[in-house]
């Protein structure tokens, strides 16, 4: 597993990185002599009844505690402050990360699982660097410490510890090697759950319509007792690390006061050491306790590493080139021999050998069955995906040797499904170009027929849109959506089913309006309703990714059977409709 790219995230937060260990460390290594310092009091001191000594070696030790208490506090503060620095380094660095995916690296993650990434990953790992900071150090310098001083007072009984540590730290590796696995399972899981969460809440409304909150609940209940079980059986492993640890040392302290014993006997070994070596084992169990709890926890978390990396090293397929052209000179657009596949696939083509020549200024409609890939043909044009094989250029360049930022700069794309953010209308609005003055937004809102409506809002233009625009109706979203896109001022207009809950007479004075202020932009519609394009300079009739029709409506309407079944049927649904 890789884990360097997390490392990046340190940046800043060296200095507490290195100082908070060794702080610890210092702590640690001034504790393990307190042992020692007792052996000598209780040999030296109370054994000798010498009161002087005993006054000097307690205030030895109140001095050592004091300066072990500032070390504390101080690693303390430095592990607290770089993890904090640390989470929110890294929560940037997934964030801008994201924020650069095209649309086919986003098409990998599911947004519910990036957010678990962002938000739970990321706290994981900062109780792991806080953890390991300060735990780990505490753990290795305790067992390192307690072995060396025990090994000073008796080499020989300091053997028993040479044949626990490594016994014990083996048992460690096997259990987690076994645990690794089913956190693994615990954590996919954690993200269909948290998928479904999200997509009935999103959903909640259609889910209500269709009485399905019983099947919702039976399936959400279902995904949370397999969570249920899969986490037990991941703990199941991990709750015998402790009883194994606190065996090994207590095997130890058996062997050390059995042979310890026999050893003051015998007068090679003082009170004071044997009471100090037991004191060692103490530290020695403390610091093996501790250690697997941070194993444990690094453990729980290596799935979050993992997934956490995923994202930082998504490679991000859509990037500029070196010297990528910064001024795109005229809007004429020109498909040649364009395939695409979404799963980068030959017989898999949602697109086939497209050729197509917009000229600027010209309007195209774009008409054909669901599904016949209308959206994935514009998509190409601001590098939302790139082409399979074939070009695309504009004003004859290629759309890949343009700076991506002037390149999507220069096109509005008012998207099939139309999205509001929470704020004002007019903050809304402003998101399409945030420098646009107010006559530029009521011009905009008057092309987009939607002026008089934002007019008739308490407070107009400073109405409040609610999470989703869930307080304005579909149409009224469109419309808002191309006011928005207008305001980029684009080169290239593309309306992909922007119209599609405007009422037909709205929806003819948007596109003349379009049609007249706006001479000069390229505009690309796509539409269900022949209605919507009749009036384009050219009009493209897609089906099943390939063109099967092009001319004028007139044209298309004499030579092309597809374009005449969808224009016969969509009169009829008007004249049925009106009767
Ligand atoms: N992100 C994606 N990943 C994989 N396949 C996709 C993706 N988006 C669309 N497709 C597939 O590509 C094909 C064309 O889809 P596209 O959205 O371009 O159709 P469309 O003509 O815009 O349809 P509609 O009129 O319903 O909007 C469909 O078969 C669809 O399932
Ligand atoms: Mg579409």
């Amino acid at each position: 597993m890789r884990i360097k790219p997390i490392f990046g995230s340190l940046k800043g937060y060296y200095k507490e990185t290195f100082l908070a260990p060794l702080l610890v460390i210092l702590e640690t290594l001034l504790f393990s002599q307190i042992p020692f310092i007792i052996a000598k009091l209780i040999d030296n001191g109370i054994n000798a009844s010498n009161k002087d000594y005993i006054i000097q070696t307690g205030l030895q030790l109140l001095f050592i505690t004091f300066v072990m208490a500032i070390f504390g506090v101080l690693a303390g503060l430095f592990a607290a402050r770089g993890a904090a620095g640390f989470s929110k380094n890294l929560r940037h660095n997934l964030f801008y990360t994201i924020e650069n995916y095209s649309f086919s690296n986003l098409d990998k993650f599911s947004s519910s699982s990036l957010i678990v990434r962002l938000t739970t990953d990321v706290q994981r790992l900062q109780n792991v660097y806080q953890m390991s900071v300060r735990g780990a150090f505490r753990a290795l310098s305790s067992i390192f410490f307690s072995i060396y001083m025990s090994y000073i007072i008796s080499p020989r009984l300091s053997l028993a510890f040479l044949f626990a540590v490594p016994i014990s730290a083996i048992l460690l590796l096997v259990i987690i090697k076994l645990a690794f696995p089913r956190f693994d399972k615990v954590f996919k899981e954690i993200d269909n759950l948290n998928r479904i969460v999200k997509e009935n809440l999103d959903g909640s409304r259609v889910v209500k319509a269709y009485v399905q909150s019983d099947y919702e609940i039976k399936k959400f209940k279902e995904k949370s007792s397999k969570l249920e079980k899969l986490y037990i059986s991941a703990y199941k492993l991990m709750v015998s690390v402790m009883p194994i640890m606190l065996m090994c040392v207590f095997a130890i302290t058996i062997v050390i006061v059995f042979f310890g014993s026999k050893m003051v006997i015998n007068s090679t070994l003082t009170t004071g050491e044997l009471v100090s070596l037991v004191s060692y084992t103490s530290m020695a169990l403390f610091g093996l306790i501790m250690f697997s709890a941070v194993f444990v926890m690094a453990i729980v978390s290596a799935p979050s590493v993992k997934r956490i990396v995923d994202v930082l090293e998504e490679s991000v397929d859509i990037k500029d080139k070196k010297d990528s052209i910064k001024e795109i000179l005229n809007s004429d657009i020109e498909y040649k021999d364009v395939s695409f596949s979404y799963l980068k696939r030959d017989d898999k083509l949602c697109l086939e050998n497209i050729n197509l020549k917009i000229k600027e200024g010209e309007s195209i409609g774009i008409i054909g069955s669901t599904g016949s890939s209308k959206t994935t043909l514009v998509n190409l044009i601001p590098r939302l995906y790139d082409v399979q094989s074939g070009s695309i250029t504009i004003g004859s360049v290629d759309v890949r040797d343009y700076n991506i930022k002037i390149l999507r700069d220069s096109i509005s794309y008012a998207l099939q499904k139309s999205v509001l953010f929470s704020g004002t209308i007019k903050e809304n609005l402003l998101w399409g170009n945030e420098n646009a003055s107010d006559e530029q937004i009521v011009e905009m809102c008057k092309i987009a027929q939607i002026h008089d409506f934002i007019m008739s809002l308490e407070g107009g233009y400073e109405y409040k849109i609610e999470r989703g625009g869930v307080n304005v109706s579909g149409g009224q979203r469109q419309r808002l959506s191309i006011a928005r896109a207008l305001l980029k001022s684009p080169k290239i207009l593309i309306l992909d089913d922007s119209t599609s809950a405007v009422d037909m007479s709205t929806e003819a004075k948007i596109n003349k309006e379009l049609k007249d202020k706006l001479p000069k932009t390229t505009k690309i519609i796509i539409a269900q309703r022949i209605s919507s394009i009749e009036n384009c300079d050219n009009i493209i009739v897609l089906d099943e990714g390939k063109i099967v029709g092009e001319g004028k409506h007139d044209f298309l309407l004499k030579s092309n059977a597809i374009y005449q079944e969808v224009y016969y049927t969509q009169k009829k649904e008007v004249s049925d409709a009106s009767i």
